[in-house]
């Protein structure tokens, strides 16, 4: 469990209940449905997967999350936390409803918003007094409207009731951690009647509660996302002028973050950002702009920067290894940031396959994201999944970093070196200091440094 989580006061806290149902029990449903119950409130987290809800039943624990298996079978004996694969009976259960189902990108770079359009239906077939349906999924400014037509369309019982905009932050690896303290709170709603619960939700997490209106909190979550990948390609454009001038990108970044005005954060140089959030977002982003008439060609040049970065990396690769065909290469990391198991948009995927298609063998290894990963890398005998991290680069003719696991830095470097033909290290996260590296007797190629 992580520092924070143990470190909430949590027991007295718990004299305000509300019930709640979570619809979507994901990354962002499960984390927050159990952080809700942690603080007091009675939740029901509904999914339609029934094996998920078998499993959460049973005690399992479908994602991987630090601290979250501890908090989810504390407040599920507490009997605060319930799993059901009918939103019917969450609807019922329960005065406010979340939903915080997936919205994927569509080819176009839209918003796939099916699975939020058919809760809205199911969620309003179920309803029979009033509800407060709470949208947690990353959705496009004007979407809360839709949902409340909707609801409205299909509540055979015609009754009262709100819809709100509640956008989710954490990060994932961080989950807990960020919902049990968050920087902040989001609450669009279009009148008055919702406030107090939604209050009443989230005062023990003790951050600032913002109200403001629907289309406001939407497009909070589209325009903190596509900031915060335009920091990421803001200094990964930065370590491209560094490669040129022979500066290093980390002395440029500790000495701009350390300016409270810009910040450290998302200044880390990388292969580049990848995930389930930022790349969905970035695209969403743009084609809501376009369609209000904007052309946000800042953010598509983020997108840009973002390519250029993997195709950099790789051209890193092949310069230094020329011909990858029949050659092995060890890879350390398959998920798309440390601490979590999801390998959706994973950069470290990507590069694999890239890797793959240029004819090399890959041994890889991630602490936690093998058995995710080996659903999107080829079954034909090109990719095996090493256990020890230690013992990835044996048989390689070069080692490549690709995900910022922090164990990473301690990977027995000797051992590598002696594994490999040659003392090759391809770091795509910075992991390791060009100078130790120098002195090992690698040939080592981070990123603009
Ligand atoms: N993952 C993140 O870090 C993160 C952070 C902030 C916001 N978000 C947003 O939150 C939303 C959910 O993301 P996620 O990563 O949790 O997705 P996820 O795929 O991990 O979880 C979604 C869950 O919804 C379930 N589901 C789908 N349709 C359903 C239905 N009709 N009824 C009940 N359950 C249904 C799925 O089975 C799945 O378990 C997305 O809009 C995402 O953009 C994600």
């Amino acid at each position: 469990m992580t520092r924070s989580a143990r470190s909430h006061p949590t027991a007295d806290h718990r004299a305000s209940t509300m019930k709640i149902a979570i619809i979507g029990t994901g990354y962002v449903g499960l984390v927050t449905g159990t952080c809700f119950a942690e603080v007091g409130h009675e939740v029901t987290c509904v999914d339609n997967d029934v094996r998920k809800v078998e499993m959460l039943r049973a005690g399992g624990i479908p994602i991987y999350e630090p601290g979250l298996e501890e908090l989810v079978k504390q407040n599920v004996a507490a009997g605060r936390l319930r799993f059901t694969a009918s939103t019917a009976e969450g609807v019922e259960q329960s005065q406010v409803i979340f939903i915080a189902v997936p919205t994927p990108p569509l080819p176009d770079g839209g918003v796939d918003l099916s699975f939020i359009e058919k809760v809205a239906r199911e969620v309003a077939a179920a309803m029979t007094d009033y509800k407060i349906i709470v949208d947690k999924s990353t959705v496009p400014v004007k979407t809360g409207e839709k949902v409340a037509e909707t609801i409205r369309r299909y509540c055979k019982a015609k009754v009262e009731f709100d819809v709100v905009s509640n956008p989710e932050f954490l990060r994932e690896g961080f989950a807990v951690e960020d919902l049990m303290k968050p920087d902040r709170v989001v609450v669009g709603v279009a009148g008055e009647r919702p406030v107090a619960a939604m209050k009443e939700i989230y005062t023990p997490f003790k951050a600032p509660i913002i109200v403001t209106d629907i289309s406001s909190a939407e497009l909070i979550k589209h325009a903190a996302n596509s900031f915060l990948a335009l920091k990421i390609s803001y200094i990964n454009a930065i370590s491209v002028i560094c490669e040129a001038s022979g500066a290093n990108v980390q002395e440029v970044a500790n000495g701009i973050g350390m300016d409270a005005r810009i910040g450290r954060r998302f200044l880390d140089a990388s292969l580049g950002f990848g995930g389930s959030c930022f790349p969905k977002d970035l695209s969403a982003f743009i084609r809501i702009a376009e369609q209000l008439g904007y052309d946000f060609r800042l953010l598509k040049e983020v997108q840009r920067i973002n390519a250029d970065q993997m195709e950099r990396f790789v051209k890193k690769i092949t310069d230094t290894l020329w011909v990858l065909k029949d050659k092995t290469l060890g890879v350390l990391g398959l998920a798309f940031k440390q601490n979590t198991d999801d390998v959706r948009m994973s950069p470290a995927i990507d590069l694999c396959q890239r890797l793959l298609k240029e004819g090399a063998k890959l041994r890889v290894h991630d602490p936690q994201a093998m058995e995710k990963a080996k659903a999107l890398l080829p079954t034909d005998g090109q990719v095996t999944y090493v256990a020890d991290m230690n013992a990835v680069a044996d048989g390689c003719d070069a080692l490549v970093v690709a995900t910022e696991w922090p164990e990473f830095k301690r990977v027995d470097l000797e051992r590598a070196k002696r594994g490999l033909t040659h003392p090759i290290l391809f770091d795509g996260r910075n992991l390791f200091d060009p100078a130790e590296m120098a002195r090992l007797g690698f040939i080592y190629k981070s990123i603009g440094r």
